[in-house]
């Protein structure tokens, strides 16, 4: 099969498209003939061998697919052979055909296609688990979502509002803001000034939960935005810059800071094989097909490109050109 193949870590332009042997089928896998697989951020970071989990070398990178499914393990029920689904998967994304568990392999529901999909086995949940596990979210409070038109960040806008949250979206330009208010966000500002933005909209409270994607100033700024008894989940540091805030806040605040890493409910965590979140993620994923179907839900794939454009997807993404998913199509 044709696949994007990583030897050794370092720049994802060194990478280069090969024949290679297809994965292996096993008692408790899906193989999938792969129509789209996501490109993000997350990686490139393991591409260049700077994502806490290392693949063995060489590998193809990848962790989001869909496709068709042509095998199923021994052990696999309720997934068989010519079902349409969606996967996360450890790497190995980027190839013609993918292995994944049984337990991270989801039958998609009819009206969604295969780009669409590849939001479904990372980001939404990532989003999801952050805003309603980790924040806990009530409906009629208020969220401020931050790079709200990133790949979690819009999905955080939808599931937010889906839930009954009044939303605050940031982003980086007009046509950004123009997109979260289109899924929901009920004001969408800049970055600049972002803690006065929120205390307005808010009548002097702040926000009840926060979503963070981006870390640095974004991140010290909406700590600053943070409402008494709020929630600030930190998710990740696009900035490029991992915030310090200074405890004091929280104690003042009544307050929590969050942390979710959505692969350690995958397994990518040192020794959790991730089984014991199965039965959570099922119920998760089903929440998120009935928000889709009810039309909260309208996953945004902003740029496809071919398997071997696959250098210049990530270049999209890096430069911050995308909104919603990149996808290679396979
Ligand atoms: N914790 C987890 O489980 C988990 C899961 C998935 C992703 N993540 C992390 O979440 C972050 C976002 O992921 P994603 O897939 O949504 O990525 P994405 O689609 O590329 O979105 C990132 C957003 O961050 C904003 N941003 C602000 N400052 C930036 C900077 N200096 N450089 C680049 N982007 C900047 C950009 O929006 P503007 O241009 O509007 O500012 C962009 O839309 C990443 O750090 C990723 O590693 C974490």
């Amino acid at each position: 099969m044709r696949a994007v193949v990583c030897h050794e870590f370092g720049p994802y332009r060194d990478m280069t498209v090969e024949d290679i042997d297809p994965p292996a089928i096993a008692d408790d896998r899906v193989l999938i003939d792969t129509r789209a697989t996501g490109v993000s951020f997350g990686t490139s970071l393991v591409i260049a061998g700077k994502y806490q989990r290392k693949p063995p070398r060489p590998f193809a990178p990848g962790t989001e697919v869909a496709g068709v499914v042509s095998e199923v393990g021994a052990a696999v029920e309720g997934i068989k052979p010519g079902d349409r689904v969606y996967a996360a998967i450890d790497w190995g994304g980027f190839a013609e055909t993918a292995a994944a568990r049984d337990i991270h392999t989801h039958v998609m529901p009819d009206a969604m296609d295969f780009a669409e999909a590849t939001l479904f086995p990372i980001s939404y949940p990532t989003s999801y688990a952050a805003l309603i596990w980790k924040g806990r979210l009530e409906a009629g409070e208020t969220v401020l979502v931050n790079g709200a038109a990133g790949a979690v960040g819009l999905a955080a806008v939808e599931i937010a509002k889906a839930k009954g949250a009044t939303v605050v979206a940031t982003a980086g330009s007009e046509a950004k803001r123009q997109l979260a208010r289109d899924h929901g966000a009920d004001e969408a500002i800049g970055y600049d000034a972002l803690r006065d933005a929120v205390k307005d909209f808010t009548d002097g409270r702040g926000a009840d939960v926060v979503f963070d994607p981006i870390g640095g100033d974004v991140f010290m700024q909406s700590l600053r935005a943070t409402a008494r008894e709020g929630r600030l989940v930190t998710i990740g540091y696009a900035s490029g810059t991992i915030p310090e805030p200074p405890v004091n806040f929280l104690l003042v605040k009544n307050m929590s800071i969050v942390g979710l890493n959505y692969g350690t409910y995958l397994g990518w965590s040192p020794g959790d094989d991730g089984s014991a979140y199965a039965e959570a993620i099922e119920a998760m994923q089903a929440d998120l097909h009935g928000m889709f179907e009810a039309g909260r839900l309208k996953p945004v794939v902003s740029h496809r490109f071919p398997l071997g454009d696959f250098a210049d997807a990530m270049d999209t993404v890096l430069a911050r050109k995308s909104t919603g998913k990149v996808v290679l199509e396979v």
